[in-house]
């Protein structure tokens, strides 16, 4: 992959990892501050910062292998 793609990774039984200059934005166009290095995205649901991952989905039971194919 070229320098400066963005790259989300579908993470097994976890987040949504997203490597690459992004800006998350709120319902309101208002972006969220961001660490840096990678952004880590909820999926499963249970996180207490969404739209972050809190690593909830680690005691929540949250399943899905991530996998394409
Ligand atoms: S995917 Fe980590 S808290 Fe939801």
């Amino acid at each position: 992959m070229p320098d400066g793609d963005v790259v989300i990774k579908v993470r097994a039984d976890g987040p949504l990892k997203i490597t690459g200059p992004v800006t998350v934005v709120d319902a309101d166009g208002t972006p969220f501050a961001l660490p840096d290095g990678p952004v880590a995205l909820c999926r499963c649901g249970l996180s207490n910062t969404k739209p972050f991952c809190d690593r909830s989905h680690r005691d929540g039971g949250f399943h899905d292998g991530g996998r394409a194919g």
